[in-house]
């Protein structure tokens, strides 16, 4: 795929009239089936709403995991208040002038900063949409973007990364306990929060905040290309207006992940995909963009530790289902991710 040009690259999408020929997409800018202003095709499936309180909760993600590779969570345990803060954070910092947000602008090697969306590299169009990434402490970002006035916002994304661990956490215990995997098993030591020590083990994680402004043509822009997520879950803030989408069995029909008051997505990702040995497939998503609304999401990227080699656990392999995935560590993974994008799973694959 070709490199986009860099001339739009810091485009100020809130101020364009009308979309440029450089954001505008069609079919054969994807691959998979195209139909933009939330099209999706309008059928009575939704994604399962698993309430986290409910006795049943292992057994529902385990089939949402299955069934889906998505679903969304009630009953989180995440204070509403703190999911309107972190909403407020986004608006506040996206809404700033484009010379302001580019103090922190991510290094053409970097993961954190403001910037273009990170797939971009991947597609010859634009998308529709900016990005703010934080991994671990927001601090030196956010003091380039607001000197006198850091304290706020980092307050808030601290508050939120840590609950966020915790709900991530725990999400994937009752995924992998619905595999019949528990913390005793000494494959998953990695994962399990006790074994967050002094050397600074325990699961890595990465914010990305994402904003989508009002489009003047969204039936052929896009706000994030069609994707699977890296990691071995995500946990989405949508706030409340629609735009993600994930596509449906046999790869063409797109539906539309409803805001649902409260609630959170959680997609699995590549790397929990290779632990199930399969069995939960990573959801392949997109966002689209409106007319009218300013849309915000903020997702939660949650991976194993540094160096921990991700592999199809071993209660899950037998002779007849041998591993289908070579060990890799979540760096080793992004590096073909990075070289393959949308072939990352297959190149990692041992069988046929
Ligand atoms: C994402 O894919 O990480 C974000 C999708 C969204 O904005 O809903
Ligand atoms: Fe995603």
């Amino acid at each position: 795929r070709a490199n986009p040009t860099n001339h739009h690259k810091f485009l100020d999408l809130s101020s364009v009239k009308e979309l440029p020929e450089s954001h505008a997409w069609t079919s054969q800018n994807n691959d998979y089936p195209f139909s933009g202003g939330g099209a999706a095709d309008g059928s009575s499936e939704t994604v399962p709403i698993v309430d986290l309180n409910s006795g049943n909760a292992t057994e529902l993600i385990g089939h949402a995991c299955k069934t889906w590779g998505v679903f969304q969570v009630v009953n989180h345990g995440i204070p509403n208040n703190l999911l309107e803060e972190i909403e407020a954070a986004g608006s506040s910092l996206f809404s700033l002038p484009m010379h302001q947000k580019l103090r922190a602008a991510r290094a053409a090697d970097g993961v954190s900063g403001y910037g273009v969306a990170r797939i971009s590299s991947f597609f010859s169009k634009r998308m529709w949409s900016e990005g703010f990434t934080i991994v671990g402490s927001p601090l030196e970002n956010a003091r380039k973007i607001w000197p006198d006035d850091y304290n706020k916002f980092c307050q808030t994304i601290e508050d939120y990364e840590k609950e966020m661990k915790k709900l991530a956490g725990r999400l994937m215990w009752l995924m992998l306990g619905s595999l019949g995997i528990t913390k005793e098993e000494e494959e998953v030591k990695w994962a399990d929060p006790k074994e967050e020590s002094e050397s600074g083990s325990g699961c890595a994680a990465a914010l990305q905040m994402n904003s989508y402004p009002a489009c003047p043509d969204p039936d052929r822009a896009m706000g994030l290309a069609a994707h699977t997520d890296s990691t071995i879950l995500t946990v989405l803030h949508q706030s409340n207006i629609s735009g993600l989408q994930v596509l449906r069995e046999g790869g063409n029909r797109w539906v539309t992940v409803e805001p649902h008051p409260g609630a959170l997505v959680v997609h699995v990702g590549d790397l929990m995909h290779i632990l199930s040995n399969g069995s939960y497939p990573s959801v392949l998503h997109r966002a689209v963009v409106n007319r009218t609304r300013h849309r915000l999401s903020v997702a939660y990227l949650y991976g194993p530790p540094p160096g921990v080699k991700i592999s199809p656990l071993s209660k899950l392999v037998d002779q007849y289902n041998p591993p289908m995935y070579r060990p890799v560590t979540w760096s080793e993974y992004l590096g073909t991710k990075a070289k393959h994008f949308d072939k990352a799973l297959t190149s990692v694959r041992l069988c046929a």
